[in-house]
């Protein structure tokens, strides 16, 4: 049985996550820490707040008091930290914040985490596992071969450059303290919870409601996509199997330029809309309800600064030593996505229109 501290545990993947583990270990404490910043939703973790294994802080992975006291007063033994600013078009624009958490947070998890475990013994065994990205690695061309473990380092916006120092930070701490660290790096994930400010739910939401769909420069950009399930797997085969020290890669092995990603969804949703009936009455602004593809909705914008052209991660060594396979298809997991946010209008309607978190000032 482990007793688990997850950082940043009401995002995308940590929420997923935390469905995951409660499904496969239900007899597991899980403490989960969020500062519920404009990324974090309680609401991730609604089907199982009252589940007494979980408990749900909000609070900064920056005040190390409170990370040493969780660890120390719930007796947990394993970290595993997706707790970050994640998004690159907001590094660009404020990338303090990215520094302070990527960065500054991250070395206090870690400071926490030699005090509570090395230096006051508290279990008898422990497990830091750092959730990294593959965007760390920098960009390929075409022509290059995919990201391995040992890529050399070459991060290009400021949200890869703090990734990038976390990583460092958590293999410094186990080379010179001997902490117990594993480290994955993955590629864009994708799935259920998706903050709508990110590709996928961003074109999903915006073929709904009517709205031009932003492609940044000629669209021809490559992402190496994984259903986040899959992510969540990979991430459990690390904690369970994976040697202390080492880095694994995680990746879907589904390459895509966002232009043709895009037409696919267009494509998913059209013919939904083709086959439900209801769908027309309850999203009267998509295109479909008028005649033309959703695919009208295509806009080319001003490209993003310092836009990495492809990421692709080979993800050999986990599948050969951790025996990972990545099972959810690109097409599957579009389509099951596209289903995912028609089936939950309310979640992603409340994170734009700001009644979450109007909702939530309430609560807190
Ligand atoms: P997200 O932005 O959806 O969620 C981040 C969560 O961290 C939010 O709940 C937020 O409230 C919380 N948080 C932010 N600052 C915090 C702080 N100071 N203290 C406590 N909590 C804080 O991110 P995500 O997409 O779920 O990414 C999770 C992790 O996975 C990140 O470390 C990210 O770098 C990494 N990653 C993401 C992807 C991807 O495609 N989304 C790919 C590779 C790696
Ligand atoms: O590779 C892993 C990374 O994937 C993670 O580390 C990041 O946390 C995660 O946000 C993601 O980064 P990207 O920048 O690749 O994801 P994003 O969804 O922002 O963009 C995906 C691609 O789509 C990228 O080439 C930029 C492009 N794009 C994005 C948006 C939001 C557009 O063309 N239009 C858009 O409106």
């Amino acid at each position: 049985m482990r007793r688990l501290l997850i950082t940043g545990g009401a995002g995308f993947i940590g929420a997923n996550f935390v469905h995951h583990w409660l499904q496969h270990y239900p007899d597991d404490r899980v403490v989960v820490l969020d500062a519920l910043t404009y990324a974090g939703n309680v609401r991730n973790l609604e089907q199982i707040r009252q589940r007494a294994e979980l408990r749900f802080v909000q609070g900064d992975i920056a005040d190390t008091p409170l990370v040493e006291s969780l660890l120390r007063d719930e007796r947990l033994d394993t970290l595993v930290h997706f707790a970050a600013e994640s998004h690159v078009d907001r590094s660009i624009h404020g990338p303090d914040a990215f520094v302070q958490t990527n960065i500054i947070g991250t070395h206090s998890l870690l400071k926490a985490a030699r005090k509570v475990w090395l230096e006051e013994k508290l279990v008898e065994r422990h497990r830091f596992h750092h959730v990294s990205t593959d965007e760390v690695y920098g960009s390929l061309s075409a022509a290059d071969p995919a990201f391995t473990e040992t890529t050399p380092y070459a991060p290009n916006s400021p949200y890869s450059a703090s990734k990038a120092a976390s990583d460092h930070l958590v293999r410094a701490y186990h080379h010179t303290y001997n902490l117990n660290v594993t480290t994955s790096n993955c590629s864009n994930n994708y799935g259920p919870f998706h903050f709508p400010e990110k590709l996928i739910p961003l074109i999903i939401v915006n073929i709904l409601q009517g709205k031009p769909l932003p492609i940044y420069g000629d669209g021809k950009n490559v992402r190496d996509w994984l259903h986040v399930s899959d992510h969540c797997r990979g991430i459990e085969l690390v904690i369970n199997k994976g040697v202390p020290g080492e880095v694994y890669n995680i990746g879907g092995g589904a390459e895509a330029e966002n232009i043709h990603l895009v037409k696919t969804l267009c494509h998913v949703v059209d013919e939904l809309f083709a086959s439900e009936s209801t769908l027309k009455q309850r999203f009267p602004d998509a295109p479909a309800v008028h005649g033309p593809p959703s695919s009208s909705l295509l806009t080319y914008v001003k490209d993003r600064p310092g836009h990495d052209r492809r990421y692709a991660i080979d993800c050999s060594k986990i599948e050969s030593e951790l025996g990972y396979r990545a099972q959810v298809t690109l097409e599957s997991g579009l389509r099951n996505t596209v289903q995912w946010y028609l089936a939950n209008e309310n979640w992603w309607r409340a994170v734009m229109d700001g009644s979450y978190r109007q909702w939530l000032a309430r609560q807190y």
